[in-house]
């Protein structure tokens, strides 16, 4: 099987529950998707861009996104909200369950996770990221969610020794539609970005469990200059990561100022 052109009216074919008027764009290269709607005027609908390829992926930490052309998904979508950017608290943990609910509908047995607090994990290897970004308006705060999700990929033929990563080709054996997987991922992201900003993130608590890939690990962060190493013990009500360095000296850690390290791969 060939693997499909990204398509908008494809991807429409694919959100036909979607209750917001959304605009897609649809592009062969351009230097990042998460860039492209950055430089869009700000709209209450929906805005969503993806690509074939990206010149300038852009990943967390000023790291590059490898983006292979034809072969993944590069995608970016762009909501409103109007209320409080507090609210927004959760927002990269909560797309990353969107992401998971997204892919379990094509691979419904493959034990994914998430590494705190957005890589998705299949056999301790790298399989989407994500980037988000905010804009800050007068009245209301643009947020700009990047997702990068290794779909058609020969990663044996592009090996990075420290960051081993695997495509759904890998865990599957087969090739999958793009264009499909981006649909279902529109419908996903938003329903659970306004779960988020209505109800906060008690409701995606149980499953955040059921996926969290450090829960129980030694793992050693990196946090405001500060090295620590201790036990991930979850994550708390509003998503910072849990790490005990003793009995007595317990750390919480927010996403943006941490990185990480397992101690103990399994
Ligand atoms: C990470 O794991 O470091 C985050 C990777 C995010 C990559 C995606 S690909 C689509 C969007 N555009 C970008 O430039 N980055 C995000």
């Amino acid at each position: 099987m060939i693997p499909d052109k990204l398509n908008e009216t494809e991807i429409r074919r694919f959100i036909p529950t979607l209750d917001m008027p959304v605009c897609i764009d649809v592009l062969d290269c351009i230097d990042s998707t998460n860039s492209y709607l950055k430089r869009r005027p700000s709209s209450e609908r929906i805005q969503i861009c993806c690509a074939e390829t990206q010149t300038q992926g852009r990943g967390r930490f000023g790291r590059t996104w490898y983006s292979p052309s034809g072969e993944n998904i590069y995608f970016s979508a762009r909501f409103r909200l109007e209320g409080d950017a507090a609210l927004l608290s959760g927002l990269s943990l909560v797309s990353s369950l969107a992401v998971i609910h997204t892919l379990k509908t094509f691979l419904p047995n493959a034990p994914l996770f998430i590494k705190w607090p957005n890589d998705i994990i299949w056999q301790d290897k790298k399989l989407s990221g994500s980037l988000i970004e905010l804009i800050i308006g007068h009245h209301y705060t643009d947020v700009i969610i990047g997702i990068g999700i290794n779909v058609n990929a020969d990663t044996k033929s592009h090996a990075f020794n420290e960051k081993p990563w695997c495509s759904l080709y890998d865990i599957s054996g087969i090739i999958h539609h793009r264009n499909a997987i981006i649909g279902h991922l529109i419908e996903h992201l938003y329903h659970h970005f306004i779960q988020l900003t209505t109800s906060g993130l008690e409701p995606f608590l149980k499953s955040w469990e059921t996926v969290d890939y450090l829960s129980g690990r030694e793992t050693t962060v990196l946090s405001q200059g500060h090295t620590i190493t201790g036990e991930v013990m979850g994550i708390d009500k509003s998503g910072r990561l849990v790490l005990k360095e003793t009995e007595s000296q317990i750390h919480y850690l927010s996403s943006g100022e941490t990185s990480l390290t397992l101690q103990n791969k399994p």
